[in-house]
């Protein structure tokens, strides 16, 4: 069987052990469903319906304009992709929300594909898109006005705490493997300092492995990198860097080296941030890619901090996942949890550089189908389990996407470890486009009515909500998410920030106090999830601050 789906479980189930007997609890799942037009190798959702891909302008089988896309919108309703008219080349890129909902992807690369124009200096403009089918949203591009200061190719990016975007590294021109060619600054859109970009020693010092590097906004402002071994706090007001221990025997997480990082879900009062990152590798990073081999086995580390003054003495906290992966996804979900899905077991990022390529080009090889899930409030060796996980049979390895969706389960799309769109053999590009259905996708579930569109910060509000009678209700969860911008392993403005709730006695409404700052939760859209002992809502689109476009000022108290 290809894809483990509820129903025919559940039917088994209750053939197996008599019809008297209740049926087995929903499971989770995975579900094939469409394909993506272009290859997914960044995904965002732009709305509560509608995910944003971007591959190469290469040669994908989604025309528009009488040539092949590198551009589309992903439909959730209908399981179905429309191109979108890009101009500049988006492969490689980065991107984000502003404080005022306009998505912005930034750098590129130039295009094997005459259609595309030079993109390592693009600006890209998405405004907020009402229509649920995508209906006369486009992107907006004005390349000799509107453009970064320096060419990026591999860069990341993060909203911070003003709502701009904070575009980070990357590498000028196409190198095969390491960051040779580096951009070792910050800049920021819209622009400070006049546009001049500010050099970074990290950036210099993390060579040659640290293209898109890990960054975080941190609930006090400041923002934690994390690239190849090595790890600082950066002060955007202050412009200056504080080193912190580097990830632990010998793990290189970022690319062409790719693990994933995530911030764990802030919680109130205090809103302490953690850091987790997990896969890479320990190869070193001054090995000649023609003596490395796909089948180099990849790191199962996975290394977590409290970025505290105690958290940071203590150091990193080393757990291990059930298998070794490069270029893992972690997926953080409204309960709290954490997702950790595709990748390989052994390898590297990306393609046609090491030696025993698979397939047509790739560096990487034995992909792991089964996801795991990391629960951050479990005792230490106690959280990551595969238990009722599913197994798909389509391989993920480079240039894939995940995201969780604003209806609550995960997507999942992408793959293509080669130059091109190639096809008919192994890890050819993958353009099926999966769902990873946590249980409660079957399952009636909590419903929330009357959500406010925007909210402030510090700011109480009502939710009027429909709580399923068979739930006791021992447990409510309110999460406030940025599902982040996935690309190269790493989801860029990713975030959870539990809010403070309380459900009336006769379940009908929940009070609920919003973050108390706009560092606590970058100014900007956001989905609001509510779980009821383990059975999460869908999310409701909500614009957290006042919606200004970029530079707004600080709102809300001081923690
Ligand atoms: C695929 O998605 C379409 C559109 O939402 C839906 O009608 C169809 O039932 C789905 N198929 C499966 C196998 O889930
Ligand atoms: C799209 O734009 C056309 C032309 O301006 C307009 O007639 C139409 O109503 C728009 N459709 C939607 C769904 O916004
Ligand atoms: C991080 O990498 C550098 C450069 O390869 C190395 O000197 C250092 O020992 C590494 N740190 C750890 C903790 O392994
Ligand atoms: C690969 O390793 C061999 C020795 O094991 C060395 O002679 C050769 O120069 C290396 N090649 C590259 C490209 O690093
Ligand atoms: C990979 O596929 C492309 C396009 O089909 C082809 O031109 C190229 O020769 C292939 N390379 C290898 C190593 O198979
Ligand atoms: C892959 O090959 C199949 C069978 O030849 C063809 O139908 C399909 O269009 C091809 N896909 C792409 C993306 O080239
Ligand atoms: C948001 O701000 C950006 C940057 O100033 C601007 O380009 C964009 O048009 C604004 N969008 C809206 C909807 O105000």
């Amino acid at each position: 069987m290809r894809y483990s789906y509820a129903l025919p479980l559940l039917s088994l189930a209750k053939l197996a052990s008599g019809a008297t007997t209740a049926a087995a609890p929903p499971q989770w799942n995975f579900v094939q469903n469409g394909t993506s037009g272009v290859l997914a190798l960044e995904a965002m959702f732009v709305s509560p319906t509608l995910a944003i891909f971007f591959d190469r302008a290469s040669n994908d089988p989604l025309m528009v304009d009488g040539h092949a896309a590198w551009g589309a919108l992903w439909n959730i309703e209908t399981n179905t992709a429309t191109a979108l008219n890009v101009v500049s080349d988006t492969f490689c890129a980065s991107g984000g929300f502003l404080s005022n909902g306009t998505m912005v992807s930034v750098g590129g690369h130039i295009p094997a594909n005459p259609a595309a124009i030079d993109g390592r200096m693009a600006i890209r403009i998405f405004e907020p898109c009402a229509d649920p089918a995508g209906t006369n949203c486009t992107l907006f591009e004005d390349p000799e006005n509107l453009h970064l200061e320096e060419t990026r190719w591999y860069p990341s990016s993060l909203r911070i705490f003003d709502g701009s975007l904070m575009v980070v590294g990357g590498i000028h021109e196409r190198t095969p493997f390491y960051n040779v060619d580096p951009v070792n600054n910050f800049e920021f859109f819209p622009p400070k300092d006049g546009g001049v970009p500010r050099p970074s020693a990290f950036l210099e010092r993390s060579l040659p492995a640290n293209l898109f590097p890990r960054s975080f906004a941190l609930p006090d402002g400041r923002v934690l990198m994390i690239a190849n071994n090595q790890t600082i706090i950066y002060d955007i007001e202050k412009n200056t860097e504080t080193i912190l221990p580097d990830v632990p025997n010998g793990v290189r997480v970022t690319n062409p080296f790719d693990g994933t990082a995530t911030l764990l879900p802030l919680s109130p009062p205090d809103f302490i941030p953690e850091v987790l990152v997990c896969g890479g590798t320990t190869t070193s990073d001054q090995i000649q890619p023609a003596n490395l081999s796909s089948q180099d086995p990849a790191t199962s580390q996975c290394s977590r901090m409290t970025i505290t003054e105690e958290g940071i003495k203590k150091g990193w906290e080393v757990e291990h996942m059930l298998e070794p992966r490069i270029m893992p996804e972690m997926i953080i979900i409204p309960n709290g949890d954490v997702v950790i899905v595709n990748g390989g077991r052994t390898g590297y990022a990306a393609f046609d550089t090491v030696k025993d390529p698979i397939g047509n080009q790739s560096n990487a090889d034995h992909p792991v189908f089964t996801p795991s899930l990391y629960t951050p409030s479990a005792p230490l060796g106690k959280r990551i389990s595969n238990k009722g996980m599913p197994t798909t049979n389509i391989a993920r390895l480079y240039h894939s996407t995940a995201s969780l969706t604003p209806l609550g389960n995960i997507l999942i799309a992408g793959s293509n470890p080669n130059g091109e769109v190639v096809n008919g053999t192994e890890f050819g590009t993958e353009f099926r486009v999966e769902y990873l259905n946590p249980p409660f996708m079957s399952m009636e579930r909590p419903i929330m009515s009357n959500v406010p569109t925007k909210i402030g910060f510090n700011q109480r509000f009502n939710i009027a909500v429909n709580i399923p009678k068979n739930l006791k209700a021992t447990s409510i969860k309110v999460a406030l998410m940025d599902l982040g911008f996935s690309s190269h392993a790493f989801h860029s403005s990713s975030r959870l920030v539990f809010m403070e709730a309380q459900l009336s006695p006769d379940r009908k409404t929940l009070s609920v106090l919003s973050p108390p700052n706009n560092r606590v939760y970058p100014p900007g859209p956001a989905f609001i999830f509510l779980t009821v002992d383990d059975v999460t809502s869908t999310g409701a689109h909500v614009m957290v601050g006042n919606g200004l476009p970029p530079p707004v000022a600080d709102q809300g108290i001081k923690l």
